[in-house]
């Protein structure tokens, strides 16, 4: 999500008990409907397409409120990401292509609360690199992931991830970052993928919060385009992310977002 600058008290939700069940359930249908629309990323589908199959799988089968659709007056119900766009991408009527990698970002609501997790995807077999950049954004979600416990803070997490992704000569954008998550769709704090070792929020059990690298084959630096959502790489190169939604337990974390079609 969009990274807000400006310094104000922040304003965690711990979870109770009964807000964590319910964030396991939102979770696991996020993390369904992906497993859901794997087989028609194929060659020739139309983002929009995607979007509509979704759509009416959550809602109609899922009972669930698609969280994108209106949130800020975004137009869709998920958002489709590919090449070089970022992050933010709003599906429309251009077709996927052999060679392609589309990022696929969903985020319901289910009894209030939200599940938030997406995935890449590979149409027919893409360029080693953009493959490479696939992989390494993965990789640096596990990272992320596997840094989460209690005592540690925010800065480890986002350290462990930016100095991976640089020691494979990719690079992490600042301007946007994962989110705690609850009730509202981006809450506090801010979850950077970079950063300095022991900076920022102490990690605490019953926090819930995303982590979602976005990772570049090139340079870091970002583009808005006049939409004002889709969100692509300056320099065009292509751009990887993935997403879970983590709660902090006792002992380290739980990821909420998993599925049997979930790596990880
Ligand atoms: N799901 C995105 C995230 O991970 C946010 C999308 S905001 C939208 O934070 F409005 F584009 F849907
Ligand atoms: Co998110
Ligand atoms: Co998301």
């Amino acid at each position: 999500m969009f990274q807000n600058p400006t310094h104000r008290p922040l304003k965690i939700t711990y979870k109770t008990p009964d807000e964590i069940e319910k964030m396991r359930v939102a979770g696991r249908l996020a993390a369904e409907v992906l497993d859901m629309i794997a087989p028609y990323v194929q060659e020739g589908v139309t983002t929009e397409e995607l979007d509509r199959i979704c759509y009416d799988y959550m809602v109609n089968v899922q009972q669930v409120i698609p969280a994108p659709l209106n949130y800020r007056g975004f137009p869709k119900s998920i958002c489709t990401s590919v090449n070089h766009v970022v992050c933010h991408g709003i599906p429309g009527p251009k077709k996927l292509k052999k060679g392609d990698v589309v990022n696929l970002d969903i985020t319901v609501i289910k009894d209030g609360y939200h599940g938030d997790t997406s995935r890449m995807f590979q149409i027919g077999t893409p360029p080693i690199a953009a493959q490479r950049v696939c992989q390494i954004a993965y990789e640096c979600l596990c990272i992320g992931i596997r840094t989460v416990r209690p005592g540690l803070h925010l800065g480890d997490i986002g350290h462990a991830i930016q100095q991976y992704a640089e020691a494979q000569h990719c690079s992490v954008v600042r301007e946007y970052c994962g989110h705690g998550i609850g009730r509202d769709f981006h809450e506090d704090p801010q979850v950077l993928h970079y950063g300095k070792p022991g900076d920022g929020v102490l990690l605490v059990p019953s926090m819930t919060f995303t982590i979602e690298p976005m990772i570049n084959a090139g340079k870091r630096h970002v583009k808005r385009l006049p939409d004002n959502w889709t969100v692509v790489t300056k320099d065009h190169s292509i751009s990887a992310q993935w997403e879970h939604t983590v709660l902090v337990t006792e002992t380290g974390y739980e990821i909420l977002t998993l599925s049997p079609g979930a790596t990880l």
